[in-house]
């Protein structure tokens, strides 16, 4: 298996650069934002838990997400890896992967960082907001909250990765396409 993380801020391109990505290796596209929002649509008692949060801007518990990340691994056996989106979010959820992972004899090989100014987040978040329906888009002070959990929370999963030797920062501003193109730079050096 071949397994990466890309990793970023709200808002750095995570979701947008996964498509092309998953396509060209041949992962299967794990975006935790996403199972919750399906969760969410479903009215599942996860989704309802879960919304609270989502709409706060704060993080889902780990308990909740590591839970429906090991099921989305057992639904997929025969995945030839997982490109990650959006997870881990937590040192605790990174250590939770690593175990998952260990499990099925695999391991994360790279993680690739978005790196944006704030300023460009806070205008793509609320440019998005108007059209895709998602309620943590709207209101800035949601959208605020949500870089200081990553601040907080979220960062520290760099360090983790850093010590591994596994993290790599990627210039997350420019088109769509040039950023793809050194992403897919960077997984290629290491495949
Ligand atoms: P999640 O869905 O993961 O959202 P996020 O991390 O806040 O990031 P986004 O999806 O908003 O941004 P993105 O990096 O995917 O950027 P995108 O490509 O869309 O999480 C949502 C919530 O769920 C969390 O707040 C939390 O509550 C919960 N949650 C999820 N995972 C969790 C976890 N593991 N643990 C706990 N809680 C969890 O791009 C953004 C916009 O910019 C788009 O409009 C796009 O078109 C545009 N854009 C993209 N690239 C460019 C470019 N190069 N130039 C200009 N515009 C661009
Ligand atoms: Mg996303």
């Amino acid at each position: 298996m071949f397994n990466l993380v890309l990793f970023g801020p709200p808002g750095s391109g995570k979701g947008t650069q996964s498509d092309h990505l998953v396509a060209r290796y041949g992962l299967k596209h794990l975006s935790t934002g996403n199972l919750l929002r399906k969760e969410i649509a479903d009215q599942t008692p996860l989704g309802l838990e879960a919304k609270r949060y989502i709409d706060a801007g704060q993080l889902v518990p780990d308990a909740v997400v590591i839970g429906m990340v090991g099921a989305y691994f057992d639904q997929n056996p025969d995945a030839a890896g997982f490109l990650f989106d959006g997870f881990p979010r937590t040192v605790a959820q990174a250590e939770a992967l690593d175990e998952l992972l260990s499990q099925r004899q695999t391991s994360i090989a790279r993680v690739l960082a978005l790196e944006v100014t704030e300023e460009e987040l806070v205008k793509r978040l609320l440019n998005r907001g108007k059209t895709s329906g998602r309620t943590d888009d709207t209101d800035e002070s949601v959208i605020r909250k949500r870089f200081s959990v990553y601040t907080q929370e979220t960062s520290p999963v760099a360090d983790y990765y850093q010590n591994k030797g596994k993290f790599q920062s990627i210039p997350g501003e420019g088109t769509v396409e040039g950023i793809s193109e050194a992403l897919c730079q960077a997984i290629d050096a290491v495949r």
